[in-house]
């Protein structure tokens, strides 16, 4: 606890909600998780690793790849990607210095702290719902577009603002209308690109009891229309007691290729 205090005093966040929004304690809480969890999280590391180096066939050219939720880069094969792109441009809110640090020798990778709803500067500024497709980056030239499992993080975030400091402003309906937009803005977003993107999101979570009976099952996206996904696998993400003391978590991620070019 102490060491994840001094880490958020140590790191200066280019963008106001990266702090706000709880994001910069997020990610610094996640090494921790990931550190306890190491074991049960690898294979899904594994495989979101395994999924997108088989998928690299699908870039336009090799020239650049932009990759979007990349955090810690513990689900990407960073230095595959820097021997395969001449470019390779990395966007989080937050990224870390250890993670900085951690790939300072490739020397074409770059980081762009960017938030990518682009709409969580309204809503802390003028209190506004934001229906909004983003659309940084859309005009350039990218080989290759990757979301790695931060679309099903996108309106948590947002969630937890709302309900700490706006909770009478907006009725409930408003709020769950609004965060369904914004998982339905991202892949709009993804599929607005020149180029084909790889998705890698967890579509459903079930929660498990002490003799992992599934006890409850939640589906993220029944109001996307999602492509047939390309891979899927288990991630126990909160094996017992991590979530709670008596109830696990598991989560089923697919990788989607959303083939872009031949709509354009
Ligand atoms: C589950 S982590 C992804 C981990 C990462 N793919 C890896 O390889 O380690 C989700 C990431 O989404 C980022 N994120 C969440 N909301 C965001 C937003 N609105 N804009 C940009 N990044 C965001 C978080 O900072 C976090 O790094």
């Amino acid at each position: 606890m102490i060491r994840e205090l001094l880490t958020y005093i140590s790191e200066r966040p280019t963008l106001k909600e990266a702090k706000t929004f709880g994001h910069l304690f997020e990610s610094i809480s996640l090494l921790s998780r990931e550190k306890r969890c190491q074991k049960t999280w690898a294979t899904h590391r594994a495989s979101c690793k395994q999924f997108i180096a088989a998928e690299l066939k699908n870039a336009r050219h090799y020239d650049s790849v932009l990759v979007l939720g990349s955090g810690p880069l513990h689900e990407i094969p960073t230095e595959l990607l820097s021997k395969t792109f001449k470019r390779v441009v990395l966007v989080d809110i937050v990224h870390l210095k250890s993670t900085k640090k951690s790939v300072a020798h490739l020397t074409n990778v770059e980081f762009i702290e960017h938030e990518i709803t682009e709409i969580e500067e309204a809503l802390r500024v003028d209190k506004k719902l934001k229906d909004k497709v983003p659309a940084k980056f859309v005009d350039e030239d990218w080989g290759l577009v990757l979301s790695v499992n931060v679309m099903s993080q996108l309106p948590l975030h947002l969630e937890t603002f709302i309900y700490k400091k706006l909770k009478k402003r907006f009725t409930e309906a408003q709020v769950e209308t609004f965060l369904k937009g914004v998982t339905q803005n991202h892949l709009t977003y993804l599929q607005s690109f020149h180029t084909n993107a790889i998705l890698i999101t967890d579509t459903q979570t079930f929660y498990y009891d002490k003799n992992d009976k599934v006890i409850q099952t939640d589906h993220n996206y029944e109001h996307l229309s999602l492509p047939k996904p390309s891979e899927e696998w288990n991630w126990n993400v909160a094996p017992i007691p991590e979530f709670q003391k008596d109830v696990g978590m598991k989560m089923r991620v697919c990788g989607f290729v959303l083939k872009n070019i031949n709509s354009h």
